[in-house]
């Protein structure tokens, strides 16, 4: 397919070549950087990450210092409380993935959010001391430094500690989250912890608590948080609060490398994190389903080219949760759902001319709407290292829980299993028998980091949050670069649609769409919605120019901010 070289990306290739410093973004362009660039939901963990990279670190010295940074910064989508994903591709063309994914506890059971009945008991799975399942994030830190990392962990947990110790300043958007659920997190905790206190906007927030954690992290290692001091804070706060999870549980968990989701569209080799995301095989899904067409003549957000997405959406969708969970408990048939077999046979049904109906489709149960409190960044150094990295509570803050002898909180990522099949969960997942609750467990998500090479060579990395409006996000952005010609901030910033088979409706971000378009969607069937979300997804992602300068694309639907060099 034929790639448009918008003039934009003209403007931006001449800006590129005549600068050897990092600029201030333009509306449609990106920071551009000559070697090394984080973009991050907050500038501070940017700033870390780059910092590091500054001074000889890697990407992944720089990954681990930008994750942990997030955890003081935007304590929103922290991993220390929860987990995640990591995609890497080194500088020799290897590749590969970390699943820090949280599990369930040994004692979880597959019916411990039923009442008698038989019924879902509303809130357990997603608030209080069960709905928390183990974190991994500290976990995966140590396995990616131990594998790649090449600082001295002391030297990457600094940087971080001064941040929790001197502070953060509070955005006007963070404000605005913190404001609203304040009076939440005294009713789940008390009014004595930290996030008790009502931050505003340029007020500066000390996580003294965290800072001492992550000093006693450095001293003994993960050890601390998995069977230490630290841990048994941990155990014993959830204990307090309903919790079922056990200092056995924390010594149990490993965070486990798997192999990547790979895949060709054009000239690009995508690499996606595999099960239990569903990211990886649902992008391969869609991507393969629409290669077989000219999208780059439709036109972007054109009524064909979101014609022709949604039904590849709708099809990859009714598959996920029917096939996936975690890989360790069922068998998934991967090579099967990626192939272009099975995508030519999953479009057959495709008409231009009306919509697919989504009770019309095969695979009973699938996701509605899941959390969107996630978040993502992309890094690249130096050397031609690159990581893509996506991380989640769950929830807002997850559970609400805080351990405030910890500073942090608590992820609620055990409502991301089915509690029971048929059975919404709060965002609206319905799931199977494959995404059941079994001790030690894996639960299946939607996050999708993702690197692209092209003609070989590495060329973008990117991902977001958005619960199951990850995956369509990560794709549109891939296509808006690969098919419609955009430079990296144009493609993060251009207006995204989502649709995900059941409920059968096409999101739309609102004011953003030709009105005539969606006139035109409707009247072929497809019901819209432009009010369920002010926005879908906060990209972050990073792309290599053909000079070999990087640009960022730094989502301003959030904080997101470029900081490179
Ligand atoms: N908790 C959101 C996800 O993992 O997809």
């Amino acid at each position: 397919m034929n790639i448009r070289i918008s003039l934009t990306l003209l403007a931006l290739l001449a800006l590129a070549a005549c600068k050897t410093e990092p600029t201030q973004p333009e509306p449609e362009i990106g920071l551009i950087a000559q070697k090394a660039m984080v973009v991050s939901a907050r500038e501070e963990a940017s700033r870390i990450g780059s910092e590091i990279m500054k001074q000889g670190g890697n990407v992944f010295d720089a990954m681990i210092a930008t994750d942990l940074a997030l955890n003081v910064a935007y304590p929103f989508a922290g991993s220390l409380g929860g987990g995640g994903f990591m995609v890497y591709r080194t500088k020799d063309g290897d590749y590969g993935a970390i699943d820090y994914r949280e599990m369930a506890p040994a004692a979880a059971t597959h019916d411990m959010y039923l009442d008698k009945d038989g019924n879902v008991i509303p809130g357990l799975s997603t608030e209080g001391g069960l709905a928390v399942g183990v974190p991994g994030g500290l976990a995966g830190m140590f396995a990616i430094h131990e594998k790649l990392g090449s600082l001295p962990m002391k030297d990457i947990l600094q940087p971080v500690i001064d941040l929790a110790r001197n502070g953060y300043v509070v955005t006007e958007k963070q404000a605005g989250r913190f404001d609203a659920l304040r009076e939440k997190f005294i009713e789940v905790n008390n009014d004595s912890i930290l996030y008790a206190t009502a931050f505003a906007k340029a007020e500066t927030v000390k996580n003294e608590a965290l800072a001492q954690m992550l000093e006693r992290i450095a001293a003994n290692g993960k050890d601390e948080f998995y069977k230490g001091e630290s841990g048994q804070k941990l155990v014993d706060y959830l204990t307090s609060k309903g919790g079922i999870m056990t200092m056995e549980d924390l010594a149990n968990y490993e965070a486990k490398w798997r192999e990547p989701v790979t895949f060709e569209y054009d000239n690009l080799k995508m690499i996606s994190m595999s099960p239990p995301s569903s990211g990886g095989v649902c992008l391969a899904q869609i991507m393969q389903a629409i290669e077989p067409y000219d999208i780059s003549q439709y036109g972007h957000n054109s009524v064909k080219s979101i014609q022709l997405l949604t039904e590849a959406e709708r099809r990859a969708y009714a598959d996920r949760s029917f096939y996936l969970g975690d890989p360790d408990f069922v068998e998934i048939p991967i090579d099967t759902l990626i192939s272009d077999a099975y995508a030519k046979n999953r479009m057959e049904s495709f008409s231009w001319n009306t919509a697919t109906k989504s009770s019309d489709m095969t695979h009973g149960a699938l996701p509605g709407f899941e959390s969107m409190e996630t978040t993502h960044f992309s890094a690249v150094d130096q050397y031609g290292n690159a990581v893509a990295v996506t991380v989640t509570l769950n929830g807002a803050y997850g559970s609400k829980l805080y351990v405030d002898e910890l500073g942090i909180f608590l992820n609620n990522e055990m409502d991301d299993f089915s509690s029971k099949p048929g059975v919404p969960n709060m965002f609206g997942l319905i799931g199977a028998e494959a995404n059941k609750i079994e001790p030690g467990k894996r639960m299946l998500s939607s996050m999708t980091p993702t690197l692209v090479e092209k003609d070989g060579e590495f060329w973008m990395t990117v991902g977001t949050p958005g619960g199951s409006t990850i995956i369509t996000s990560v794709l549109q952005t891939v296509l808006n670069v690969h098919e419609f010609g955009m430079g990296m901030q144009e493609a993060v910033n251009a207006p995204r649609f989502h649709h995900q088979w059941l409920p059968d409706v096409v999101l739309f971000e609102p004011n953003s769409f030709d009105p005539e378009v969606i006139k035109a969607l409707e009247a072929k069937g497809y019901p819209t919605n432009q009010d369920r979300s002010p926005i879908i997804g906060k990209v972050d992602g990073i792309l290599v120019l053909p000079d070999g300068t990087l640009e960022g694309g730094a989502d301003r639907r959030g904080d997101d901010t470029a900081v490179g060099f």
